[in-house]
């Protein structure tokens, strides 16, 4: 039988495995554990000394033990190569109306309720207006000039050196990712995610018949570097989708060292780098990774989606050396879209009002995440059963972020709840093949503000939270 100390190291081990501890996180005093968990101190103390001899925690002179920055999930938590399946749950949830709920914290849309949004809106109609001028025409890829010439400049802005030549522009990101898949992979293949990721990109391995396996990654450090490491000596790797900034779901953002090491580790293999949330940092933000990129192997896919509206379904591709298997399928996909949009966006992104326009939302979104986190953590600090258990992410960009609860909350059956409640927020097993997410919970903070609708609403959220969970 495991000495009792034993058992203290394999609880801990569990909860940096699955989050509920993430790295900088602060652990129970000794002697609050030994309260919690009705052992003597002693035997807290020599599992303390094991976890920091395996280098998993850290003794900090003031604070007292923390989980060590470089904390690493277990080689049990990599998944095997398996098919996905989660193409039923995601269409119930997504085809959820919007309109009936109090709290539509569950999708990720951005605030459209800026000025520069109505005026794009304004020059969407004046094109509409002017079709008839023109005669008819299939909006050919590689995309509309000015659009593509407005595109350069923005990705400049972030670093990457490219040119009109190099742009594709898609319907979305979702066909940037989707098409990069297709050019890259044969049904069959092995794609490496981050685990939690993204549903949009594991639906599209689900449809394209690829085979996924899941690397852990830290809600604020990003993808496990060891483990990925660990999982591309093990098998043949066709591709890595992976969203390096303010990432869906969690928020995390890479640091530059830990890209440049990714880039290095991953060596020869194509990345498709999710750019979507990146130009929402509140403060500074790495350079991309295809920026870093000196093998041409990094397919940079952003969009306007949760930048301006995801309505407008404006997306690009930069796919360094994939450029031209890309853009055969792009043509061939839809024969040329979305010819009035294309002209219209184009448009308005010359008169600069999308720049200002973003540093506006970034200084929103930063408050709003701030409001959004005091007042969230407030209302869930006030039941015993999740004071001091559970982790909400604090991301440095984006609108999203992610709840890890005990391990015994069912996020699906808190969906459900407050579903009944008009609360709509997303289960963490949309972000996997497996279950290990299931106790956590993404909620975006796009719309927040302090008033009745979010002040009820994240109360009775946390009500319903705190129900499901265990009193002892
Ligand atoms: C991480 C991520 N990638 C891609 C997409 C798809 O974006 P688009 O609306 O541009 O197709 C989304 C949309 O939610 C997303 O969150």
């Amino acid at each position: 039988m495991s000495k009792k100390y034993q058992l203290v190291v394999k609880l801990i081990n569990e909860r940096i495995d699955r989050q509920s501890y993430q790295p900088g996180d602060k652990l129970p005093s000794i002697r609050e554990l030994s309260t919690q968990l009705a052992i003597s101190k002693n035997t807290v103390i020599r599992a303390y000394q094991q976890l920091e001899a395996s280098q998993l925690i850290e003794a900090h002179p003031r604070s007292g033990y923390v989980v060590a920055r470089r904390a690493s999930p277990s080689i049990a938590t990599i998944s095997e190569p398996g098919y996905v399946d989660l193409m039923s749950l995601s269409k119930e949830i997504m085809s959820l109306p919007l309109s009936r709920h109090v709290l539509a914290a569950g999708s990720a849309h951005p605030d459209t309720d800026f000025p520069a949004i109505r005026s794009l809106y304004a020059e969407i109609g004046r094109h509409s207006r002017y079709q008839t001028n023109i005669p008819s025409h299939y909006q050919l890829p590689p995309g509309n000039e000015e659009l593509i010439r407005q595109i350069v400049f923005l990705t400049q802005d972030l670093g990457i050196t490219t040119s009109a030549k190099e742009i594709l522009i898609t319907h979305g990101a979702q066909q940037a990712i989707s098409l990069s898949l297709q050019a890259i992979t044969q049904p069959g293949d092995i794609v490496l995610v981050e685990s939690p990721s993204y549903f949009g990109n594991l639906l599209l391995l689900e449809s394209l018949g690829l085979k996924v396996v899941e690397i852990p990654a830290s809600v604020t450090t990003g993808i496990d570097l060891k483990a990925l490491e660990q999982a591309l000596e093990r098998w043949d790797v066709a591709a890595i989708i992976i969203n390096p900034s303010f990432n869906n779901p969690t928020g995390y953002l890479m640091s530059q060292p830990d890209r440049l090491h990714f880039l290095d580790i991953t060596h020869g293999i194509p990345i498709i780098e999710d750019d979507v949330f990146g130009r929402l940092a509140y403060g500074h933000r790495p350079s991309p990774l295809k920026a870093l990129d000196s093998e041409n192997r990094v397919i940079y896919c952003n969009s306007l989606s949760k930048t301006l509206d995801s309505r407008l379904r404006i997306g690009w591709v930069i796919a360094g050396q994939y450029q031209h298997q890309i853009e055969k399928r792009l043509m061939t996909d839809n024969m040329g879209s979305l010819n009035l949009m294309q002209s219209a966006v184009g448009q308005f992104l010359t008169t600069g009002k999308y720049r200002q326009h973003l540093s506006k939302i970034r200084k929103s979104y930063s408050k709003k995440h701030r409001l959004f986190y005091q007042t969230f953590t407030m209302e869930l600090d006030h039941y015993p059963q999740l004071k001091n258990q559970y982790h909400l992410s604090q991301p440095e960009g984006g609108f999203l972020c992610w709840l890890t609860l005990p391990e015994t909350a069912d996020s699906n059956a808190i969906y459900r709840d407050a579903l009944q409640h008009d609360i709509t927020i997303l289960p963490g097993n949309m972000f996997s093949t497996q279950s290990q997410h299931n106790h956590c919970i993404r909620i975006s903070f796009a719309t927040f503000e302090i008033n009745d609708s979010w002040t009820k609403g994240l109360k009775t959220l946390a009500r319903i939270i705190a129900s499901h969970l265990d009193t002892r």
